[in-house]
């Protein structure tokens, strides 16, 4: 017997639907060596840190290869691309050439250029402790729009201050490996704040087409019970709402202002400087309940005891390689969510990145995961939610922070020794996609 797989065709998005990969400059340049060091340099050369005790020293080594990695763009279809620059090589000699000669190559190719100012790779000398680093933030911003400003066709300020704080500071698993629990909390003040800076100092450059890419879930209850649904509600608005509302509504949710340092309100005016766009990195919801007094493991992270909530294991759905669950639906969700919450102050919204890590270049198991995912979020769009873009995370294999390069989330398959980039299942499947789309 003949077995054959009947798929319903993908829907159509709207004209103009952008579609892209992402990537970020620590995780696939290399080339260390011709730059400044950041934090996460510093932190990958401490032992244990990193699980497979690998270092971002070569990574894809798309520092010289980017004419191939340019190629594999150009061939996927995709409309831009999104990566970062790399602070520490913008400030190193001859940095900002290399991001020159990248983004007229993506331009040659016809692809546009999507800039992410700060993906969590900070010059050492800085500290997001610090307020001044958000005025060094709106520098580094304007030196790089200076340069790039002719050809760069959207702004990304940050990417995901909440992880940055959270795994960086808070629970010391990220760079710069600070345990400081709540007494992080200065650390997402600033980097909202380097973020309203950053808007400005683009619009006083001329550039336009500025937004953010923030992470976003929803958060399940473990229960009804009200001590499972306060310690969802809490988790909610300390990873979600604590990063959308000040951005959107121009006020932190109730309770945490109080916590931030400086002239919380004269800063929220900074802060809730208009953006064009609301970019969102989706991967999964979490299920959150009350604290059950031990240590938890949850998506590689173990969770200290003293939290006020405890992350649950969702049930019966299918998981990746990282252990997150796959759970297409809850997209459809956060962003039908996202728009009751905050109505006419949302701007158009753009997935910046969502992807999975599964081993394999035969990778069914993503190209399941971005199937149901894109229809999630057409469920969106017909619903009524204004969503203008959907990035994949991420292009290539790469180094995928704290795991190293055991987790694998690319399109395109990296021989860490060879380096040599082969493209996936997935990628051929993202290919018909897009044509299919035009
Ligand atoms: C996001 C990060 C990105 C990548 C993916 C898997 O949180 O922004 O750099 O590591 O997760």
């Amino acid at each position: 017997m003949i077995r054959r797989m009947v798929t319903n065709p993908m829907p159509q998005f709207p004209a103009g639907f952008l579609w892209g990969v992402s990537t970020s400059a620590h995780q696939i340049e290399g080339a260390a060596d011709a730059r400044e060091p950041s934090v996460w340099d510093v932190f990958t050369a401490e032992p244990g840190r990193v699980k497979d005790g690998s270092t971002a020293a070569v990574a894809c080594d798309s520092y010289h290869r980017y004419p191939e990695d340019v190629a594999l763009l150009a061939g996927l279809g995709v409309d831009a691309y999104r990566f970062s620059v790399s602070w520490p090589r913008v400030d190193s000699p001859g940095g900002l050439d290399f991001y020159d000669s990248l983004v007229d190559a993506l331009c040659a190719a016809g692809v546009r250029p999507v800039v992410t100012l700060f993906h969590w790779d900070l010059p050492v000398a800085l500290d997001w402790l610090e307020r001044d680093t958000a005025s060094r933030f709106a520098d580094h911003v304007s030196v790089v729009a200076e340069r790039l400003g002719d050809r760069v066709a959207k702004w990304i300020t940050l990417n995901e201050p909440a992880e940055h704080t959270l795994l960086g500071h808070a629970l010391g698993v990220h760079a710069p490996g600070r345990r400081l629990m709540f007494d992080a909390l200065p650390v997402a003040h600033h980097q909202l704040l380097a973020h309203g800076l950053a808007v400005r100092a683009l619009r006083a450059a001329g550039a336009g087409d500025i937004g953010i890419a923030n992470s976003h879930g929803p958060t399940w209850a473990a229960s009804e019970k009200p001590e499972d649904r306060q310690a969802a509600e809490f988790y909610d608005l300390l990873l979600n709402r604590l990063f959308s509302d000040p951005l959107l509504i121009g006020r932190y949710p109730e309770g945490i202002g109080e916590l931030m340092p400086g002239d919380v309100e004269a800063d929220l005016k900074v802060i809730a400087e208009p953006i064009d766009w609301y970019g969102i990195n989706y991967y999964a919801p979490t299920r959150v309940g009350a604290p059950q007094g031990a240590e938890i493991e949850f998506g590689g992270l173990s969770l200290p005891a003293e939290l006020p909530f405890t992350v649950r294991e969702i049930e019966d759905r299918p998981v990746t390689d990282f252990g997150w669950p796959v759970v297409p639906e809850a997209l459809t969700e956060l962003l039908t969510g996202f728009a009751e919450r905050y109505g006419d102050r949302l701007p158009p919204v753009l997935i910046t990145e969502n992807g999975c890590s599964y081993e394999g270049v035969d990778d069914q198991e993503r190209i399941a995961y971005l199937d149901g995912h894109i229809r999630a979020l057409h469920r969106a769009v017909e619903a009524g939610v204004d969503v203008r873009g959907y990035f994949v995370w991420s292009l290539l294999d790469n180094f995928e922070w704290a795991e190293g390069y055991a987790r694998r989330f690319g399109l395109v398959h990296t021989d860490f020794e060879t380096l040599e980039r082969t493209p996936k299942a997935s990628y051929a499947w993202l290919r018909d996609l897009l044509r299919a789309q035009r």
